[in-house]
């Protein structure tokens, strides 16, 4: 039967590391690091033998070069190997570092959901999964895997060293253990800081972190001049990083109380040790050689005692488990299981939510709540609504990025949960308010999938974004040649990608306000032009002005979760319900001959 002890060094962090991770990240390099950490291991004891072989040539007048050419040879084993092993782990450590990111990336992209990304509960593994290579979590493993390969050696080299001092009694590897178990159990029970995950640690060090980044990244330097927040930043940072140091040298000085027992009994051990030795050799019953072996053994054996080992060990170790914890955890929240039923050519008919209730899983409020709505297949939707409404929720489940809790989304009469996910994502071109500017070329921000420039030209031209830049032409100073666009060039970008992605083939395009930094007008402009473009294809517009999607076939005002009036703009204008006082409000800030422009932009 298995044994406890057993399986709880199976299941922890350290063993996951040098039995696991190690081999699967590479196999020769783990096989090598092994290799001479055994090799090294047999060094210190292999010192004092050959010592001790000499001395006792010495002593019986026997010739010394064999003696010292065996002797010289285990020096020189000992001046190259540990250099060599360093150099090692830390090229071991990066191949790891690099499989532990692999596997990450793989477990965030991989569920077909994104809830994993938002979940608190996940949110400190994944802080430390992501960033323990930078040092932000804990010394990154590049740095720490030189400290487990010389603990390493160090006890494998003592339990070598415990075997030698059984060959003089049976009792003194007793001491050597003694020694070791002290150190380890002792320091470990006081290490508080041994935790670097602890919430309390964790919470420090985000709020450092973010305060850090704050005062140090390009995007935030404006405001923080502007709103006079670097004294803010830097105090931040300060109070957080003190409080870390704080909790550090308690640690300490709890681990001092622990150093003195430390030392006692390996004081303890070593005297009663040496003490016997002595007055063996004294009465003749060790002879001079063997008592050299074994002095050397246990003054060798002794030095594992200390160092710091057992933090290192786990800091190192720690990101292991916790990678493969978040791969099992990231797909069950973030996971969606596809359907089967084939979503080509969808939608034909209609898109239509039929009592959606959607609920975030960190709030208590559902934010859809027996939400009605049938868009025509062929027609536009404007959706408007307040901040807050739960446009952009609606957008997105019908990207199916989540499910609802009740009700359904149907596509033809299908629930798009029976459809091929892919597929049906296939069918949608959308772009949100938080798109992505990719540090790419023009032609993948329009095409990032791929497409054949004149439909990525004739879709610039569709956004009216024509003459932003080459198609070549990175987007992005940070590289040479790049060149960066204003917040409206962005945004232009970003409409022909949804339009690009149309003329590709999608079904359905679902603008959720990529224009809010647009003023009323410009947004106006944009989603005529829009309409325009996608005539006659199934287009949602989403935007929290009432005033600018008056051209959209259908109107549907969204409060509190659901569709409270539907129409065409006049027919919600001779309603005169919350459309009519919104518009009135908004169109009414401007001129109205101006506003009448709006229409001829297009
Ligand atoms: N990922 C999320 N996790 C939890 N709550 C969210 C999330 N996204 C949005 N919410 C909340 O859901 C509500 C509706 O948000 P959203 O759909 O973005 O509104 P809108 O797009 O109409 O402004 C808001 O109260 C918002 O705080
Ligand atoms: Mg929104």
């Amino acid at each position: 039967m298995g044994c406890p002890v057993m399986r709880r060094l199976r299941q922890s962090a350290e063993w996951r590391l040098v039995f696991g991770a190690i081999w699967q990240a590479h196999r020769p390099l783990a096989a090598l690091w092994t290799g001479l950490l055994v090799l090294r291991a047999l060094l210190p004891p292999a010192l004092a033998i050959s010592m001790g072989v000499l001395v006792s040539a010495v002593k019986a007048g026997r010739p010394l070069g064999g003696p010292l050419v065996l002797l010289g040879i285990v020096f020189i084993a000992f001046q190259a190997l540990s250099p060599l092993h360093s150099e090692l782990s830390r090229t071991l450590a990066a191949v790891v570092t690099n499989f532990l990111n692999d596997r990450l990336m793989r477990a965030s992209v991989g569920p077909q959901g994104m809830a994993h990304l938002e979940d608190p509960a996940l949110a400190d593994d994944f802080t430390l999964a992501r960033d323990f290579d930078i040092g932000v979590t804990g010394p990154s493993l590049i740095f720490s895997m030189s400290f487990v390969a010389n603990g390493l050696v160090e006890i494998a080299s003592g339990a070598v060293g415990g075997l030698i001092l059984f060959a003089y009694h049976w009792w003194a590897p007793f001491f050597v253990c003694a020694g070791w178990l002290s150190t380890h159990v002792l320091l470990r029970e006081s290490a508080v800081w041994r935790e670097w995950r602890s919430a309390e640690v964790m919470e420090h060090q985000r709020h450092a972190d973010y305060a850090y980044r704050i005062a140090v990244d390009a995007p935030a330097a404006k405001e923080l001049r502007l709103f006079g927040l670097g004294g803010w930043a830097t105090n931040r940072f300060a109070t957080r990083r003190r409080r870390l140091l704080d909790m550090s040298l308690e640690a300490m000085r709890l681990r001092e109380r622990s150093v003195v027992w430390t030392m006692l009994v390996i004081l303890a051990g070593n005297g009663l040790f040496f003490w016997a030795l002595a007055t063996d050799a004294a009465a003749g019953r060790v002879s001079l050689g063997a008592g050299i072996v074994f002095a050397q053994t246990a003054v060798g054996a002794s030095a594992l005692a200390f160092g710091e080992f057992d933090w290192w060990f786990r800091t190192a170790a720690q990101p292991v488990p916790v990678v493969e914890s978040l791969e099992g955890a990231m797909q069950e929240v973030g996971g969606l299981a596809s359907g089967t039923a084939s979503a080509h050519g969808m939608p034909a008919q209609e898109i239509l939510f039929r009592s959606v209730r959607f609920t975030y899983e960190t709030n208590e409020q559902p934010v859809l709540d027996g939400l009605d709505l049938a868009i025509p297949a062929g027609t536009s939707m404007a959706i408007v609504g307040q901040n807050g409404a739960g446009k952009t929720t609606l957008a997105k489940l019908l990207c199916r990025f989540y499910d609802p809790q009740d009700g359904a989304i149907e596509v033809d009469g299908v629930d798009i949960r029976d459809l091929e996910l892919t597929e049906w994502r296939s069918r949608v071109a959308a772009v949100f308010q938080d798109y992505v500017k990719y540090e790419r070329p023009l032609r993948e921000n329009v095409a990032p999938a791929g497409a054949p420039d004149d439909v990525i030209l004739r879709s610039l031209e569709d956004a009216g974004a024509r003459d932003l830049a080459d198609l070549d032409t990175i987007l992005s100073r940070q590289y040479a040649g790049g060149t960066d666009l204003s917040g409206g060039q962005w945004q232009r970008v970003a409409l022909a990608r949804a339009i690009c992605a149309l003329h590709l083939g999608a079904g359905v395009v679902i603008l959720d306000e990529p224009t809010a930094q647009l003023d009323v007008r410009g947004e106006a402009e944009i989603f005529d032009r829009i309409l325009q473009a996608t005539k006659g294809k199934t287009t949602i517009l989403v935007s929290h002005r009432f005033s600018t999607v008056r051209h959209a076939d259908r109107i549907a005002v969204v409060e509190a979760g659901r569709v409270v009036e539907l129409g065409s703009h006049e027919e919600l204008m001779a309603l005169g319900g919350r459309y009519r006082t919104m518009f009135e409000l908004q169109a009414g800030r401007f001129a109205e001959p101006e506003e009448e422009q709006g229409e001829v932009l297009v």
